[in-house]
């Protein structure tokens, strides 16, 4: 069986989401394409070599019968509007982070998804299917740290554009942490707060860089997060996780290890799209293969809630500078 997939947005992720699918994953096809700028579409179609149907809108898309799955991956105002328009025509959908740009946005997808009463949303949050966090994953539910009491992480950038703002620094930066902590600890949070080292010379104006991110997770797990997005010496994710009986940290990247010039080193990335490559592909391929199994099981919509209601109260922390709960109610059983 193969799955036939409409993509609306063929912007960056949108192109390449569609060449995984047609060349790199196996049981779907792309046979439907949207963007507001019909010549992108018009150019992943021809590049791509598909036999698709460019559609005028979003909307024409999702109606058309033969679309079974619809991806998501126009920019983050116009995603709440597709995916429940997609859950209402009864079909599967990836959405991109964000799930939506407001949190009632998310509950709004909730509330239309748990009524439909079958799990169709899968958000694009890829960290979970990367094979370093998967290790320590399954290093923490083994109990070979004992119980995590700490993490340590970094999310760091070589540099970032001058319209890049502070609040930036935690919807599109640190929104990736606040997903995957969740599902490392299998816990939630319960409050946030934000401080503000010395600011680098590299920063423009509007963004306070870096940030300390700390956060406080129900079963009282303490996170501590430095966003540091004009590093200047590449891109570097780091997660240290501190248990009762040892310490488990998130593997590099494999590279090879030279010794040249006097010199013992590693090269290190510096574009954030290399560094989880292959898990972009293990997340898509799960979506395909939930779909055909009717059994969605990647994050889900309650993640993406999850999610935009922890990075508004850290907004809010960055603008008060006080701790602020984080209120979330229990992930209900049609989530879990
Ligand atoms: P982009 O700007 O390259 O592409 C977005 C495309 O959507 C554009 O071609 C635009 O014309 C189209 N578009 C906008 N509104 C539309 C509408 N109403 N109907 C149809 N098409 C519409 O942006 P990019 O980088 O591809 O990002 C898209 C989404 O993917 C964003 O939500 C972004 O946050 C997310 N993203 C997620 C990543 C991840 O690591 N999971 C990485 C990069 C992007």
């Amino acid at each position: 069986m193969t799955i036939k997939i409409g993509v609306i947005g063929t912007g960056a992720i949108g192109a390449d989401h569609a060449r995984r699918i047609t060349n790199t994953l196996v049981g779907a096809e792309v046979i439907a394409l949207t963007d507001v700028n019909l010549d992108s579409a018009h150019k992943v179609k021809s590049d791509l070599g598909l036999n698709a149907e460019i559609y005028p809108d979003g909307h024409d898309l999702i109606a058309r019968s033969g679309v079974d799955a619809v991806l998501v991956t126009c920019w983050g105002a116009a995603h709440e509007e597709f995916v429940v328009a997609a859950i209402k025509a009864g079909k599967y959908v990836f959405c991109e982070k964000p799930l939506a740009t407001t949190a009632q946005g998310c509950r709004n997808i909730v509330e239309a998804e748990m009524a439909s009463g079958k799990r169709l949303v899968q958000v694009g949050f890829m960290r979970p299917y990367d094979s370093g966090y998967k290790m320590l994953k399954d290093t923490i539910d083994s109990g070979a740290i004992g119980e995590p009491l700490m993490i340590h992480a970094a999310h760091r950038n070589a540099s970032v554009p001058e319209q890049y703002i502070s609040p930036m620094a935690i919807h599109d930066t640190l929104i990736h942490e606040l997903d995957v902590f969740r599902w490392l600890l299998d816990d939630d949070y319960v409050s946030a707060q934000v401080v503000f080292p010395r600011k680098t010379k590299y920063a423009h104006s509007k963004v306070a860089d870096p940030q300390i991110v700390m956060l406080e997770t129900k079963k009282g797990t303490r996170i501590d997060v430095e966003v540091f997005v004009n590093c200047q010496y590449g891109y570097d994710i780091q997660c240290s996780v501190v248990g009762e009986e040892g310490i488990a940290n998130l593997p590099e990247p494999q590279a090879i290890v030279m010794r040249k010039n006097a010199n013992l080193g590693q090269q290190l990335l510096t574009d954030w799209k290399d560094r989880f490559i292959d898990a972009y592909d293990v997340e898509l391929q799960d979506f395909i293969d939930g779909v055909t199994n009717q059994n969605l099981t990647g994050p889900n919509s309650w993640s993406g809630l999850a999610a935009a209601v922890s990075a508004d109260a850290c907004v809010k922390a960055q603008e008060s500078g006080q701790i602020e709960a984080i209120e979330l109610p229990d992930t209900p059983d049609f989530y879990r």
